[in-house]
């Protein structure tokens, strides 16, 4: 066998044992979970929870909309419609205050915040603030669980 051969050999060897230690590596990041893959286990959970919210067991009592975290109610789609374009709804679900409060903040926004006049929504509207976010033990709104709260800036 000349040198030739032999660096050829070894040359083959290098490469059989790089590959070998790269597959290696990678089993092992695998079996130990170091490989993140990016997949939608959390999204299908939350899915899970509306479900859960929904199940027979919780239908009589008050109903939080999952996707906006306010109470499920036939005004609901109006309220959203209207108060969720400029801030999120959490920011109405982390209030309370009586039918007249809201009918203030509102006055308030269409004055400074360029709200827009709400028409015969606006009774539809302040009848279920009321209802849900009225003051402490008034509202028949429950805690709000697990949520992430938010500073204004
Ligand atoms: C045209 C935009 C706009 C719309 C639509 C709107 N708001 Fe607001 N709202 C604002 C702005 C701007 C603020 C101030 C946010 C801040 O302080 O950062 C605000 C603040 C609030 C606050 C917090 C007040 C406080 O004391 O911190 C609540 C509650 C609220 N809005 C409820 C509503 C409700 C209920 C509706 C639907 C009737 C609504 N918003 C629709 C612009 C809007």
């Amino acid at each position: 066998m000349d040198i030739k051969n032999l660096s050829r050999l070894v040359n083959l060897l290098l490469a059989l044992t790089s590959v070998l230690l790269i597959f290696f590596i990678m089993v092992m990041l695998l079996k130990f979970d170091m490989l993140v893959f990016p997949d939608n286990s959390e999204v299908s959970a939350d899915v899970n929870d509306t479900t859960e919210a929904a199940s027979p067991e919780n239908i009589s009592s008050e109903v939080v909309d999952p996707y906006t975290v306010l109470e499920a109610d036939d005004a609901l789609p109006i309220v959203v419609g209207n108060c969720t374009n400029c801030h999120s709804a959490r920011l109405i679900a982390q209030n309370r205050a009586t039918r007249e409060g809201w009918q203030d903040l509102i006055r308030w926004m269409q004055k400074t915040q360029k709200l827009w006049d709400l028409g015969d929504n606006e009774d539809i509207i302040l009848d279920y603030l009321a209802e849900y976010y009225a003051p402490e033990n008034i509202g028949r709104r429950r805690n709000l669980e697990n949520i992430e709260w938010y500073e204004l800036k």
